[in-house]
């Protein structure tokens, strides 16, 4: 499946739907460059799981959960990621839940479970992305 989005909103709806797609259990490896839209997908599937909470990128601190939505969701950022002992040390593989949703910005940065879901993010010209999964 592949969306073209024109502008930030366009990429929170795509995220927004795909809330309403996805079964508890998902791991969804988000895989695009820098501003290419991972973390405006991730707001927009937050609220689509009906989460009030405003969404930031966890950057520094690896992980955020949300847990006011009908599903809890724990957003990853592993950009930073320098070895893999760090994932250890926040106890990753734990996250990985039938219960929860995982979304995982630079997904490709970890191994991930095979029935992870890889969601990529790519520029088009100006505010375009193309989204694709
Ligand atoms: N169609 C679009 N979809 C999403 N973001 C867009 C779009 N057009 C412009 N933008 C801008 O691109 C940026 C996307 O930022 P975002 O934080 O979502 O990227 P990211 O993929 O999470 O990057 P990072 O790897 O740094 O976390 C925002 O500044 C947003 O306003
Ligand atoms: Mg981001």
């Amino acid at each position: 499946m592949t969306v073209r989005s024109g502008s930030p909103g366009q990429t929170r709806r795509i995220g927004y739907d795909f809330a309403h797609r996805v079964a508890s259990g998902a791991v969804l490896s988000l895989v695009g460059d820098l501003g290419a839209g991972k973390t405006e997908f991730v707001k927009g599937l937050a609220e689509g799981l009906g989460s009030a909470a405003n969404v930031t990128s966890p950057t520094f601190t690896l992980v955020h959960q949300y847990l006011d939505g009908r599903i809890p969701l724990y957003h990853f950022d592993l950009y930073r990621l320098q070895a893999e002992w760090e994932l250890d040390e926040i106890g990753f593989q734990e996250y990985l839940r039938p219960d929860v949703i995982c979304a995982i910005e630079w997904g490709n940065k970890t191994s991930l479970p095979e029935t992870k879901i890889s969601i990529r993010f790519e520029f088009g010209s100006a505010e375009t992305r193309i989204v694709s999964w």
